[in-house]
């Protein structure tokens, strides 16, 4: 494993500590009532009608929305992570609900066996996700070789063009902060999470900065067909200290301060 995906899994490790005890994924509250966070527009109108669908979650992380497809009626569900620690609380928080979805421990760049190949009508991966590889050829690879013959692929997370800006500003107007065209990681020092900034944790990071063309040619270079590509003015998260959130629960730009895409979402389906 190279170094900065090592350290990356240490910062995942770490942060599902975290995130097993705080309000933002309110563990204890899904457990009491899983209908408590409902998927947002987006993820519903690309996903579609989930029902009888064998599905692939990447990048599972505690299994809340791996869990919460199982109960929007998909079958056969599992999620993958790299991260030990989340997969162990993700297959605690399923024993919980008694739910039979399977959370295998894996790079998403190299499925081990126990993922079957070819065995899924949907694999999905949402919001916080590709900028944690460091290249997406393989990633395409794995995702193409666990899809069924006319399976679909969908992923949506935040824009390309959005991981240009600082996010260390705190008011607007926007800074262009960090390069588009780069393959080489971004080092961050993360204190506490996204999820809980005053947590006492310190870890480093690594993100990869991925274009829209090299997102669309890894998945067309094994073997899918682009079915659709969409650009939000929303995004899933507060990339940046000044967004505000919608009722819908979708970060948005303040007026005036910027109409740029935040979000994208991208289908392509296996032949
Ligand atoms: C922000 S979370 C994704 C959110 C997730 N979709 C959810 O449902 O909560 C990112 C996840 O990616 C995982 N991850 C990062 N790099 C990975 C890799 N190379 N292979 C597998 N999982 C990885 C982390 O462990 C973490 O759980």
């Amino acid at each position: 494993m190279r170094e900065e995906v090592a350290a990356n899994l240490k910062l995942w490790d770490g942060w599902t500590d975290i995130h097993m005890t705080g309000e933002f994924y309110d563990v204890e509250g899904f457990v009491a009532d899983p209908t408590s966070r409902p998927f947002d527009w987006v993820t519903r109108g690309v996903l579609g009608d989930v029902t009888g669908k064998r599905l692939l979650h990447l990048q599972s992380h505690i299994g809340i929305d791996t869990l919460g497809l199982a109960l929007a009626g998909a079958v056969n569900v599992m999620g993958v992570d790299f991260s030990p620690r989340a997969v162990a609380a993700a297959q605690s928080i399923a024993r919980r609900l008694n739910l039979p979805v399977q959370f295998v421990q894996a790079d998403v760049t190299d499925l081990p066996d126990t993922v079957p190949e070819a065995a899924f009508d949907i694999v999905f991966t949402s919001h916080g996700t590709i900028m944690w590889l460091p290249e997406l050829e393989g990633w395409a690879r794995m995702i193409a070789s666990r899809l069924a013959p006319g399976g679909v692929f969908h992923i949506i997370d935040a824009h390309p063009f959005l991981a240009l800006f600082d996010d260390s500003c705190e008011e607007p107007p926007l800074k262009v902060g960090y390069p588009y065209f780069s393959r080489e990681p971004l080092y961050f020092q993360e204190h506490g999470s996204y999820a809980d900034r005053t947590a006492d944790f310190v870890a480093d990071s690594y993100f990869w900065q991925h274009t829209l063309s090299e997102i669309v040619g890894a998945l067309l270079g094994a073997g899918l067909r682009i079915q659709q590509l969409s650009e939000y003015p929303v995004v899933a998260w507060k990339v940046l200290e000044f967004m505000e959130q919608d009722d819908d629960g979708l970060w948005r730009m303040p007026p005036g301060t910027g109409d740029i895409p935040l979000m994208f979402s991208l289908s392509a389906s296996r032949p």
